[in-house]
C-alpha cells in the first residue's frame, strides 16, 4: 500500500501543491446477507486490504480538478452553478458526492484531487463505495463538515443512485466508511443499527476467486430483482397489511401464500426471507468461534442465489464447485450482485497454498479461462493517512 500512497502523493505534488490530505478508502467483502440490504434485512460485509487512495486540498476557486490515475485522465468543473452529469462515467461517482452535499446543505468549495488505487473494478470489491466514501469522508476534512456514520453512508450510497444511476442498496458505502480491522459488520439496513463481530482467527484466510467477468446485465438484473422483491411485498401485504419489506415475512407466511405470487417472485422472497435469516446464524457461528457451521451457511447462501435468485453464473458456480471439494475450504459463495465478479473462499491458512494452486488450474481446466485469486485481510474502515501509518508499513 505505501508505494501506492507514495504515488498519489507524488502525483499531486506535481501538480498542485505540497499541501493536502490523504484518505484511504477500502473495497469490501460480504461474508454473507446477499441481496438483503434493498429489502431492509441484514448484511455481514467486512472492509479488506485492497483501498482507493485520494489526495486532497481546497483550491479557493469554484473548479473542482479532478485527476484518475490508474485511468491517466483528468477532469474539471465549475461547481459554482448545478453540478450535472459527466459524459465520462468515472467523474460521475464523485459529482455525485459534491451534489449529495450540496442537497444537505453543505457547502462545498473549489479543491483539487488525485485518486488511483489497488481495489480491482468491476469485480465486486466496491471500488466505486470506496471512491465516493473516499471523497466524501475527505471532503468532511476539508471543509469541517460533522456528519454522523449513518447519514456519511446515505449520503455516498445516493451519490451512486442518483448520479451514477445504479439502484444498490447501503451496505457497500456503509461498510467502506465503518469497517474495522479483524471484525466484520453486521447491520440491519431498516433500522442503520450495527454491531461488530470478531473475524480474525489467524488460521482462517479469506480468499476471493476472480472471474475476471464484468458483465453490464448485471444492473439490469440487479433491478428486475428490486422490483420483483417489491411485487412480492405489495402481494403479501394484501394479507398483513403490516408488511412492507421482506423483512417483515416469515417462511410460514410466505409458504401460506405461495399460489398468490408468480414462481419467479415466489422464488425471490423465499430466498431473501432464508438468507436474512442465515445471517442472524452466522453471527452466532461467529460469536462461537465456530467457521465450520459458517462455512455450511455460505454453501447455503450460494445455492439459493444459485437456484432460487438466479443471480448466478457457470463461471461461479464451477468455481464454488471446485472450492467445496477441496481440502481445508470451509465454506464458499459467490459474493456481489453477480453474473460474474468474485467468490468468496474461507480457506485454512495451512491449505491456503494448494488451494490457489488447484482452484486456478482445475478452473482454467474445466473453463479454458483464466483465473486471478486474492488472499484479503479484513482491513479497517475510510481513515486519514498519517505518516505514522506510513512508517510503520515499512
Ligand atoms: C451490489 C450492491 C449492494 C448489494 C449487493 C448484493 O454490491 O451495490 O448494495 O445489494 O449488490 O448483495
Amino acid at each position: 500500500m505505501t508505494p501506492l500512497i507514495r504515488k498519489i502523493e507524488r502525483e499531486f505534488e506535481n501538480r498542485f501543491t505540497e499541501e493536502y490530505i490523504v484518505v484511504k478508502s477500502p473495497g469490501r467483502v460480504n461474508l454473507i446477507g446477499e441481496h438483503t440490504d434493498y429489502n431492509e434485512g441484514f448484511v455481514l460485509p467486512a472492509a479488506i486490504d485492497k483501498s482507493i487512495v485520494l489526495a486532497l486540498s481546497p483550491n479557493g476557486t469554484d473548479t473542482v480538478r479532478l485527476v484518475a490515475t490508474d485511468m491517466d485522465d483528468t477532469f474539471e468543473s465549475d461547481i459554482s452553478e448545478e453540478i450535472t452529469q459527466s459524459q465520462k462515467k468515472w467523474p460521475n461517482y464523485l459529482l455525485g458526492v459534491i451534489d449529495q452535499l450540496r442537497k444537505n446543505d453543505f457547502i462545498v468549495g473549489g479543491f483539487d484531487c488525485v485518486f488511483g488505487g489497488n481495489v480491482p473494478i468491476g469485480a465486486g470489491l466496491s471500488s466505486s463505495a470506496a471512491l465516493e466514501g473516499g471523497l466524501l469522508f475527505g471532503l468532511t476534512k476539508l471543509f469541517n463538515f460533522e456528519i454522523p456514520p449513518t447519514k456519511m453512508a446515505r449520503i455516498a450510497q445516493k451519490a451512486e443512485n442518483e448520479f451514477v444511476g445504479v439502484q444498490c442498496g447501503i451496505m457497500d458505502q456503509f461498510i467502506s466508511l465503518n469497517g474495522k480491522a479483524g471484525q466484520a459488520l453486521k447491520l440491519d439496513c431498516r433500522s442503520l443499527d450495527y454491531e461488530y463481530y470478531p473475524f480474525n482467527n489467524d488460521n482462517i484466510r479469506i480468499v476471493l476467486c476472480d472471474t475476471g467477468i464484468r458483465r453490464d446485465l448485471a444492473t439490469s438484473e440487479y433491478n428486475i430483482r428490486r422490483s420483483q422483491c417489491e411485487q412480492g411485498v405489495n402481494t403479501l401485504q394484501e394479507f398483513q397489511p403490516g408488511i412492507t419489506s421482506l423483512r417483515d415475512v416469515s417462511l410460514s407466511f410466505l409458504l401460506q401464500h405461495k399460489t398468490e405470487l408468480p414462481p419467479d417472485v415466489f422464488k425471490r422472497c423465499k430466498y431473501v426471507v432464508e438468507e436474512n435469516k442465515r445471517v442472524l446464524q452466522a453471527c452466532n457461528d461467529l460469536q462461537q468461534n465456530s467457521f465450520e457451521s459458517f462455512g455450511q451457511r455460505m454453501y447455503q447462501s450460494h445455492l439459493g442465489l444459485r437456484i432460487e435468485y438466479e443471480v448466478s453464473c457457470k463461471e461461479l458456480d464451477t468455481l464454488v464447485e471446485i472450492a467445496q471439494n477441496q481440502k481445508g475450504v470451509l465454506g464458499a459463495r459467490m459474493m456481489g450482485g453477480g453474473f460474474g465478479g468474485c467468490t468468496i473462499n474461507l480457506v485454512t491458512k495451512e491449505q491456503l497454498p494448494v488451494f490457489k494452486k488447484q482452484i486456478t488450474s482445475k478452473y482454467e481446466q474445466k473453463l479454458d479461462q483464466p483465473l486471478s485469486v486474492y488472499d484479503t485481510k479484513v482491513s479497517g474502515g475510510t481513515h486519514l493517512v498519517t505518516e505514522g501509518e506510513l512508517t510503520s508499513a515499512n
